[in-house]
């Protein structure tokens, strides 16, 4: 075996993905990232890596055991990093099928690919669990111990996940590891989630390219963490001397509200909010002359979920304790901030400026677009 450590990440093209990819590169590791076939391009997140010394792609599914055992056969990684997933809670309530094929049993692929290739005792395995498995929660924070109650068809595929990693660190004595990841964003993150979506229309909205944002519940609590800081926990998980499971999180917790409140803060319009539940409104209370009193926020029901889950806060004194994390790093503040300044450079950059481009995360989360 070489000096160099090698790395597998599936769900490299990823938020996640890409900046575990940087910062393993960084850490001297060789990097190989499993991509699917698409006729779309969806490898912007890791264009600058490509054609890097020690980046390499490969093509694999998560629903194609052949193609897992196979790549495992050639690339023989000292760790890898499970973070390919139907990753969107309301399209698994459409998708549940397909939700679970690559949420559950795609763990299970990727645990039997490495013992079809005898890589048990050379392979560490890090499973990207979820916050959403505390679902409808029993216990506020939520730490390692408390009891899961997934609410929706993502949940409970990923639940499946957590418990055949444990299943295979207890049965095989294999090195699997979860991390319980709270919500993470950043300028990466996809734009149908809500932060990216509040940041991108904040931005639009104040550029005069969109009108008016439509959100769902904004009552619904996170505990939103930057991406960036937390896929060093996913390293530092698989550095420990023994397997474990860990919550990630900043251990604050805020609402959509707040969350649209300080991105339009950040993009200069002041919102005053009026109503409640589906007839509340965000309204411009200060900012350019022609967005004064317009109304910029609306509820729109095409965003509420069947069943929601909706106060998830981490208490990450564990991962704090253990693997010397700082859960703080980039505050709620920060994080928001960034992500509104890259949102209102791209905006600016961008040329096109159709009512169709603008909507595009509506269209694409109400399921107009696939
Ligand atoms: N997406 C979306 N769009 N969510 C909205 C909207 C909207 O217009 N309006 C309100 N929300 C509420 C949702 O109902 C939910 O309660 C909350 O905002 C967060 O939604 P998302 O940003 O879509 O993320 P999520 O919490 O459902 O799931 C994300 O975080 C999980 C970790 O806790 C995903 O990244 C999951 O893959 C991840 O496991």
């Amino acid at each position: 075996m070489s000096e160099k450590k090698i790395a597998l990440i599936t769900g490299v093209t990823g938020q996640d993905g890409s900046y575990l990819s940087e910062f393993l590169l960084a850490k001297g590791y060789e990097v190989h990232g499993v991509i699917r076939r698409s006729s779309v391009d969806y490898r912007e997140r890791i264009a600058h890596l490509e054609g890097i010394k020690n980046f390499h792609l490969h093509y694999a599914d998560m629903t194609d055991s052949m193609s897992l055992v196979k790549l495992l056969g050639i690339v023989k990684p000292n760790e890898i990093y499970n973070l390919a997933a139907q990753s969107h809670v309301q399209v698994s309530f459409d998708s549940p099928e397909y939700t679970a094929d690559v949420d559950a049993v795609g763990v299970l692929r990727i645990l039997e690919a490495v013992r079809t290739n005898h890589l048990e005792s050379h392979c560490r395995i890090y499973q990207a669990s979820t916050s959403e498995l505390y679902g409808k929660v029993e216990q506020v924070p939520q730490n390692e111990e408390t009891p899961f109650h997934p609410y929706s068809p993502y949940a409970i595929a990923k639940l499946y996940g957590y418990w055949i990693i444990k299943e295979y660190r207890e049965a095989y004595n294999m090195f699997c590891c979860s991390g319980i990841l709270f919500n993470h964003e950043s300028e990466r993150r996809g734009e149908t989630f809500v932060t990216r979506k509040i940041t991108l229309a904040a931005a639009r909205i104040a550029q005069g390219k969109q009108e008016k944002l439509y959100l769902g519940n904004l009552s619904s609590l996170r505990d939103w963490g930057y991406a960036k800081d937390y896929v060093e926990c996913m390293w530092l998980i698989l550095q420990q001397d023994k397997p474990d499971d860990f919550v990630i999180a900043t251990g604050v917790q805020h609402s959509v509200k707040e969350f649209a409140t300080l991105a339009f803060k950040a993009a200069g319009i002041t919102l005053r909010f009026e109503g409640e539940g589906i007839n509340e409104k965000g309204i411009c209370a200060e900012g350019p002359a022609q967005l004064l009193g317009k109304t910029l926020v609306e509820v729109s029901e095409d965003f509420y979920r069947p069943t929601d889950v909706v106060n998830l806060w981490g208490d990450p004194s564990k991962a704090r304790r253990i693997l010397g994390w700082n859960p703080q790093k980039t505050t709620f503040e920060q994080l928001v901030s960034l992500m509104v300044k890259h949102d209102m450079e791209k905006v600016a950059a961008d040329h096109v400026t159709s009512v169709m481009r603008t909507n595009l995360a509506e269209y694409l989360e109400k399921g107009i677009v696939k």
